[in-house]
């Protein structure tokens, strides 16, 4: 078994010597990220504080190919510390709708972003896999006038840290295994929040205690509370959000019925 996954990690090492790490692109309580260049190519490099969790993102994303899925380079020693190497992407969904990228998306780039988030998680799927941290910080995004591309990230299946206002109820009950229909419900969220461009509940008062209670949350969740819903887009696509965030995982969409209502 340790021969097996010493030759995936080794068959995928990057032998040129000219990769060049640069300057921090952001810094988290697990990762870190970087700027970097592999000959020409401007790529992103990822050091991990924990080195099986780049074993496991390593061992997902080389397995992984789909215009939707980051691309996966190689991973790299810099300074004795193991990289992951990945193809760059200028911002993520989150920047775009909140942050210092703010940039107004029209409906049609919404929706034609979330239908490619669907793409990868149906691609996913297809292989037995699911992404299991589904939130606009793991959705890349490079928009340039209408064009916009859309790739996820973050495969380093995170369960300790995954994040509340994005999780399925049944996540919260005792001995539950994470499967993709998990993945559909944070798809619901991510819907609410590009169509709407709010956090999902983000209607609840910052005193109030669901937010200073975790455990009174997760009990509002597992009894049905989902956010409010300002605004009708089309009927059509809240249908389609609301039905991805059922409590009964059963009666969420498919992926491909999720595909085809967004038009
Ligand atoms: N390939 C990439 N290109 C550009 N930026 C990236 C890339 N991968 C990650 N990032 C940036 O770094 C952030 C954190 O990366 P992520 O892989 O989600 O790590 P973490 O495990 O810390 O959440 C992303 O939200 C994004 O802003
Ligand atoms: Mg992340």
């Amino acid at each position: 078994m340790l021969v097996v996954k010493l030759l995936i990690i080794t068959s995928v090492l990057i032998y040129c010597q000219d990769i060049r790490k640069q300057s921090i692109i952001t810094k988290g309580d697990y990762a870190t990220i970087y700027f970097g260049h592999l000959n020409e190519e401007i790529v992103c490099l990822k050091s991990f504080k924990d080195p099986l969790a780049l074993d496991r993102e390593v061992e997902d994303l080389q397995l992984l190919n789909h215009t939707n899925i980051i691309r996966f380079i190689g991973r790299h020693s810099v300074d004795g510390v193991d990289m992951l190497v990945m193809e760059y992407m200028p911002t993520n969904l989150n920047k775009v709708i909140h942050g210092e990228a703010k940039n107004n998306l029209t409906l049609g780039q919404k929706v034609e972003l979330l239908r490619d988030v669907a793409k990868a998680l149906l691609y996913l799927s297809e292989n037995d896999k699911y992404h299991g941290d589904l939130k606009p910080s793991n959705i890349l995004l490079s928009v340039d006038g209408d064009s916009i591309k859309t790739k996820l990230c973050d495969f380093s299946d995170s369960k300790f840290r995954r994040t509340f206002m994005y999780m399925c109820p049944e996540n919260y009950q005792y001995g539950y295994k994470f499967s993709y229909l998990c993945d559909i419900y944070s798809f619901g969220m991510i819907m609410y929040e590009v169509l709407f461009e709010i956090k999902p509940f983000s209607h609840v008062p910052d005193d109030s205690d669901v937010f200073k209670n975790v455990f009174e949350w997760k009990q509002q969740v597992l009894e049905g509370r989902r956010p409010y819903i300002p605004t009708i887009h089309s009927t059509d696509y809240i249908n389609i959000m609301t039905r991805c965030w059922q409590s009964d995982p059963s009666k969420r969409p498919t992926y491909q019925e999720i595909i085809d209502n967004l038009k």
